[in-house]
């Protein structure tokens, strides 16, 4: 064996990075971590606590303090069971304060990477994967899709209406994209995948390919 499996999946919000990286975990037996829900676990924590989303100094404390587990699918914050709450409409719109805050970042950074130091390898999902936390992954994928059709799938998903999901998706691109720390970019060596028109399957097989 050699060094552990790191397959970094990067991306804007709802371009499918979840279900691929999920699939692409069961079908090469890997861990798979949703660095997402740690940024909305620390968001969940502050809003529950009290915390304003701007302050950076306390904020940054309650990063490096709480207790975040992510297992089979579900989220525990300080011991509650968060998997519904870190998706709400409360926490969405504030995360992005949070993921701007660079010690925040810094102190999930070292968890992400403490994860897969523990689970030997595994596949990790975010923004900042491939450029950031495991530059030298052995595959960087950077998952998108259209706007439009990002905005039908989640609509697929939650409902809503197709128009305002798609101006809100391209106003939290604009946000995720442009913030000083670690903004979303495509990685360098990373490969591009775009979703749009194509199955989860084929996704799947596309990335496997590219494993060799
Ligand atoms: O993927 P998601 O929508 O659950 O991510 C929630 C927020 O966290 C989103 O604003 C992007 C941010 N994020 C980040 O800045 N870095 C990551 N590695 C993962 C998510």
């Amino acid at each position: 064996m050699g060094s552990p499996i790191v397959i970094a999946i990067d991306g804007p919000a709802g371009a499918g990075k979840s279900t691929v990286a999920r699939a692409v975990a069961a079908r090469l037996g890997l861990g798979y971590l949703d660095t997402g829900a740690m940024y909305r676990a620390v968001t969940f924590a502050a809003l529950r606590e009290g915390v304003a989303v701007h302050d950076r100094e306390e904020v940054a404390e309650l990063a490096r303090r709480v207790d975040i587990v992510l297992e089979d699918g579900t989220v525990t914050v300080d011991g509650v069971d968060a998997t519904a709450a870190i998706r709400t409409r409360e926490v969405t719109e504030a995360v992005s304060a949070v993921a701007a805050n660079s010690e925040v970042r810094a102190a999930l950074v070292e968890r992400q990477r403490a994860w897969v130091a523990a689970h030997g390898g595994g596949v990790v999902e975010g923004r900042d994967i491939g450029s950031v936390v495991f530059p030298d992954a052995r595959l960087k994928l950077f998952v998108t899709a259209s706007p439009r059709v990002r905005a039908e799938r989640r609509v697929g998903e939650i409902g809503g209406d197709v128009d305002e999901v798609e101006a809100a998706i391209i106003e939290r691109d604009r946000r995720d994209s442009t913030r000083a720390d670690s903004p979303l970019l495509e990685a360098d060596g990373a490969v591009v995948v775009d979703t749009t028109g194509l199955a989860v399957e084929e996704v799947v097989e596309l990335i496997l390919a590219r494993l060799g």
